[in-house]
Formats: structure tokens, C-alpha cells, sequence
């Protein structure tokens, strides 16, 4: 079987238009803020790939531990003929999870479900090659927009992995799992990766590393802006940071300002004044606890089955199924 041609839920225009709005909104906030699905133009997703092989990044050494120690497990107790991957990046991971599904038979089908056509493309590409029997269909949206329009195969297992929920606050994970429990029907299962509360020293350095990936990173969301909405973020005049809140235990990244400066954006006809030492936060990282996550998942009609742990506890896969 062959790559079938992306079915597109979010062309460049509604994200060109979705960025101008959340833009203004965020920088026109206190706390300034910028949403983190803008860091992943086709630049951006090679940096963060980048991030997975740092020595300092454990989370996704830790989360491929857990595959592969329980991919199988994961096989077994879903039968799953078709995997939606949301926000899917390079599906590395994820080979694990598929090899698992075609030893075991069942697989028919890979939906990868991402923003960033360009890495989509490649992700595609890739798996159709070593598993030529799948068909694989990719989606680009949102998956905070766009679940109800996913593909409706029979016995479907939604994975999403990397602790990408971490980068949701409580309000919009709550919308994201009942968005993806209304689209799961009996026999369906969902698969989630949750990186765990940890001491603070290793939680900075994964979001700070010594060769400065993550600050290239999370200064990229500067140069989008600048050439999506002709701004003149200047990337110099910003430091990354990496700051633990214990209150919320969650790493926030935040773009500092290194003096008193005002930026034009020009697109949105907007002009931002920052005083030295002002921070604009870019993403949240949220660290969980196994009673959170039951509660989250039981809160959206989730029951969990299964949890599954690295060996040092770092990281977590769960499975669930619609009550
Ligand atoms: C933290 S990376 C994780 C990638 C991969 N799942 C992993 O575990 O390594 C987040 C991925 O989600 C995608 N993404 C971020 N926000 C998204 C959104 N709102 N809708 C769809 N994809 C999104 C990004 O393009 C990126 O590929």
C-alpha cells in the first residue's frame, strides 16, 4: 500500500491567520505569552528533533524505554487495526508501537497528525517504507481544532506521545481529552506519554541544555513571527530561560528581554514596548503524578487500564479506554 495524499484540515491561510490572532492576544497579555504550536515551521521541527538526542533531554530516551519494554503489552490489549498519532513529529518512537501492531497482525492503518506539513511529509514517507503492507494516511491540523475530523477506522488506538500534553494548561487539556474521548467509540483505546515530577536541577537542564538547542529552539518562534507577520524581533535581544514553578509543577520557557526595546510586528499594525528583564513565556511543560492523570482521564470519560513506567520512574505511558 502506498502514502495516500495528506488530508489537509489546516492550510497555510487558517494558520497564517490562527498565528495573527493568538499573536496579538499573547503579546497583548500579562504574562506575555506565545503559544508553542508556532515553534514547528519545517526549522523548527529539526531543532527539536535535535532536543530528543541531547544528553540532558531524558524524556524521550525515557518514553522509548517504556516502548520498548511494553509495545507488545500495548498491542495485546487494544488489537488496534489503526493508529492516529497526534502530533506525530518524526514518529521515531512510534516505530516501536507500529512494529508491535504488524507482529501482532492487526495493523491496517497509520494516521500521523501534525502541524508541520514538511516533517508530516518526511514521517510518512519513512514508515511507508519499512511498512509497506500499511496503509498510511496523514492528517495536517490542530489537535486543539480538528479531532472530530479524524478518519473513523474500526478499532483505533489514539496515542500521543513525548508529553506533549504537558504543553496544554489544565483548562485546555481538559477540552483536548474530551475532544479525544468524543471521538473514540467501544474497542477504541488512547495511549498517553506523561513525563513525571522530578528534582528541579534535571527538569532546568532538560529545558536548558549546555549546547543551547533549546534556546535556538525557543528563539525560533521569534523568527516565524518576524517572517509570518513582518515583525523585527531582534533573536539577540533575547535570553532563554528555563524556570521551574513548583505551585503548578511545570517548567515554563520564557524569552527574556535583554534591554528596554519596542518591536514592531508589522502584519498586525501593533507596537510592543518591553523594559529590560521582561519575560514572554513560550511554553509550559507540566510534570504529572499517576493520581493526576487518573483524574484527568476519569474527568473526560476516560477509564485508565493500564500504566506503564521506565525503570527509574521517570516517565509514563497509560492506556484508557471511553467509558
Ligand atoms: C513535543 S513535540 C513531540 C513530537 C513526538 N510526538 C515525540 O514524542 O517526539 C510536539 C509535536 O506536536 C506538534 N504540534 C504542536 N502543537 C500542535 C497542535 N496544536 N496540533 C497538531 N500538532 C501539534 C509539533 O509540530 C510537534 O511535532
Amino acid at each position: 500500500m502506498t502514502v495516500t495524499d495528506p488530508l489537509v484540515l489546516l492550510d497555510p491561510e487558517a494558520l497564517a491567520g490562527q498565528l495573527a490572532v493568538d499573536v496579538r492576544a499573547g503579546l497583548l497579555a500579562r504574562p506575555r505569552t506565545l503559544p508553542p504550536k508556532y515553534f514547528y515551521d519545517a526549522h523548527g521541527s529539526r531543532l527539536f528533533d535535535e532536543i530528543t538526542r541531547l544528553p540532558e533531554y531524558y524524556p524521550t530516551r525515557a518514553e522509548r524505554a517504556v516502548l520498548e519494554e511494553h509495545a507488545d503489552d500495548v498491542a495485546a490489549a487494544t488489537g488496534a487495526q489503526s493508529l492516529v498519532e497526534l502530533g506525530s513529529g518524526t514518529s521515531e518512537k512510534t516505530r516501536l508501537l507500529l512494529d508491535a501492531l504488524d507482529r501482532a497482525g492487526t495493523l491496517r492503518r497509520f494516521v500521523p497528525f501534525d502541524v508541520d506539513p514538511a516533517i508530516l511529509r518526511e514521517a510518512a514517507a519513512a514508515v511507508s517504507a519499512e511498512l509497506p503492507g500499511v496503509d498510511v494516511a496523514p492528517v495536517v491540523g490542530d489537535f486543539e481544532h480538528h479531532l472530530d475530523q479524524l478518519p473513523r477506522d474500526p478499532r483505533r488506538l489514539v496515542a500521543f506521545l513525548g508529553s506533549t500534553i504537558g504543553n496544554l494548561d489544565p483548562d485546555q487539556r481538559a477540552g483536548f481529552l474530551a475532544g479525544v474521548r468524543s471521538t473514540l467509540v467501544d474497542g477504541d483505546a488512547f495511549l498517553l506519554g506523561t513525563d513525571l515530577v522530578k528534582p528541579e536541577a534535571r527538569l532546568v537542564a532538560a529545558y536548558d541544555d549546555a549546547q543551547g538547542v533549546t534556546a535556538a529552539f525557543d528563539k525560533n518562534v521569534l523568527t516565524v513571527i518576524d517572517r509570518e507577520l513582518d515583525a523585527d524581533f531582534d533573536l539577540d535581544d533575547f535570553a532563554h530561560r528555563a524556570v521551574w514553578v513548583p505551585e503548578h509543577e511545570r517548567i515554563e520557557m520564557r524569552l527574556e528581554s535583554l534591554r528596554d526595546q519596542r518591536v514592531r510586528i508589522g502584519a498586525l499594525d501593533l507596537e510592543i514596548d518591553l523594559v529590560a528583564g521582561e519575560q514572554i513565556r513560550t511554553e509550559i511543560s507540566s510534570k504529572f503524578r499517576r493520581e493526576g492523570v487518573e483524574r484527568e482521564l476519569a474527568a473526560a470519560g476516560l477509564r485508565l487500564t493500564h500504566w506503564w513506567t521506565d525503570a527509574p520512574g521517570d516517565f509514563a505511558l497509560s492506556l484508557s479506554v471511553p467509558v
